[in-house]
């Protein structure tokens, strides 16, 4: 018997994250793989390629892996440029292989949850302005119109847009995701659209699903200033947590866009969301610095004695975990935990990691804040974007040229978290034996 447990309630979903793109593999008909072919755009050139396979039917033993631990649901995406190849053909073989991956979850007692975009779009679309297009969210609604209709027997919680701050960032702030411009003007157009596609987006699902659940992940970064004493250190940390942790959610329970350099209204955004979808990863601290006016005088940066991933990507900070639980909360909707997980090729950290955020998330669901569910970025090893394949955030490890899976140690610490439906003490012990006096203190 184990001596003590941070037990979870009933009918938690416990499960893993993906993403078309970065799994399926052969995905050549949307902006990622164009991006791919260019140089100097993915770290030593690298390429999703083949991926972890799902398209060519790696997806059910993965998900048979799933299963075996005791994961009793699963995140994964639609990709759009397969339903719908060019503006007017639609593929519905494509859209079948969808339904017998959300067959299989729901026959296995697996609770599916479907994102509609996560960050590519077809070549088309791109074609035709993508995101900057005002049309585009008509033309999402239409795609989603379709999906829906077909996969609603089988899924009820959808995500519509994963992530839409990383993508508005990394595509026109920063540059390091197509189409790689740094424009805030542009970027500002394609915030509304994106709000606009979602909002057309969940009035579509519930028509067509009126009991559907509907939400979009955002990439919650916890921001802290870096001198608590220092007060010049909290505007620029305000802004940027305005800008890239609230506005867009606001946005979807107020209907008004209120950015420091801009406001638009967009009524039909308000109350469009049925559960906040939290995807969080680390934590930055933030400094005055008038040197730094491209990130509006906030250089952010890791503490200096953090526990870092292997790339240094992510600090391993779990109190982040409880400020993005906290933001999540105050929106007075069900939350669920959409993606969090940790790059680790060794598997020396993912255990303590894991560990660690979910004692934050059992802390906020002990007071009765309605959380939902976890799901850990991500079951398999996949192409991590233009990081390529230099970050690994499998339970499971993947060999790439002979696209065998690598049990690490972390499948073996989740499945015991599902299948105990906590965390317990015995647990940690064996798999993080280094947290067991912070987590389980003698006195
Ligand atoms: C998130 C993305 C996801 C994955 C993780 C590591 O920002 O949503 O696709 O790349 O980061």
């Amino acid at each position: 018997m184990p001596d003590a447990i941070f037990q979870f309630p009933r009918g938690f979903m416990w499960g893993t994250a993906t993403a078309a793109h970065q799994v399926e593999g052969n995905n050549i008909n949307n902006n990622w793989a164009k991006w791919e072919s260019e140089p100097g755009r993915i770290i030593k050139g690298q390429k999703s390629g083949l991926a972890c396979d799902w398209w060519g039917g790696r997806w059910k033993e993965d998900f048979e892996r799933a299963r075996n631990t005791g994961q009793n649901a699963h995140r994964f995406s639609i990709e759009w440029s397969r339903i719908q190849p060019e503006p007017d053909r639609w593929d519905d073989e494509a859209l079948n292989k969808y339904l017998e991956m959300c067959r299989w979850l729901y026959r296995n007692n697996m609770t599916p949850l479907v994102t509609l975009h996560h960050f590519t779009d077809p070549l088309w679309l791109v074609e035709r302005g993508g995101w900057e297009n005002e049309e585009t969210p008509a033309l999402f609604a239409r795609y989603v119109r379709r999906v829906v209709t077909s996969l609603k027997d089988y899924v009820n919680l959808w995500v519509t847009i994963n992530e839409p701050n990383v993508y508005i960032f990394s595509g026109w702030v920063s540059g390091e995701f197509p189409p790689g411009k740094n424009d805030l003007a542009c970027a500002v157009k394609v915030a509304v659209n994106l709000i606009r596609g979602h909002a057309a987006g969940y009035k579509v699902i519930h028509e067509v699903q009126s009991e559907a659940q509907v939400g979009v992940a955002t990439n919650y970064r916890s921001l802290v200033p870096a001198r608590s004493w220092f007060l010049l250190d909290r505007p620029p940390m305000k802004i940027q947590d305005q800008i890239f942790n609230r506005a867009i959610n606001d946005c979807l329970s107020s209907g008004k866009l209120n950015l420091p350099f801009k406001k638009v209204n967009i009524p039909e955004a308000a109350g469009t969301q049925d559960f906040i979808g939290l995807n969080y990863y680390t934590r930055d601290l933030v400094q005055f610095s008038l040197k730094d006016y491209a990130s509006l005088f906030g250089r952010r940066f890791f503490p200096k004695d953090a526990d870092l991933s292997p790339t240094g990507f992510i600090a391993n900070i779990p109190a982040g975990m409880w400020d993005g639980l906290k933001w999540a909360h105050e929106y007075k909707l069900p939350v669920i935990i959409t993606e969090n997980g940790v790059e680790d090729h060794l598997d020396t950290l993912r255990p303590r990691y894991t560990i660690e955020h979910l004692h934050q998330v059992w802390r906020a669901i002990n007071f009765n804040w309605r959380i939902k569910g976890y799901f850990h970025w991500s079951l398999v090893d996949n192409f991590e974007w233009e990081r390529g394949w230099t970050q690994r955030f499998g339970l499971w490890g993947l060999d790439t040229t002979t696209q065998e899976r690598i049990r690490r140690s972390s499948v073996d610490m989740y499945e015991t978290i599902c299948k105990e439906n906590g965390i317990s003490s015995d647990m940690v012990k064996r798999y993080a034996p280094e947290i067991f006096e912070k987590l389980f203190p003698a006195d």
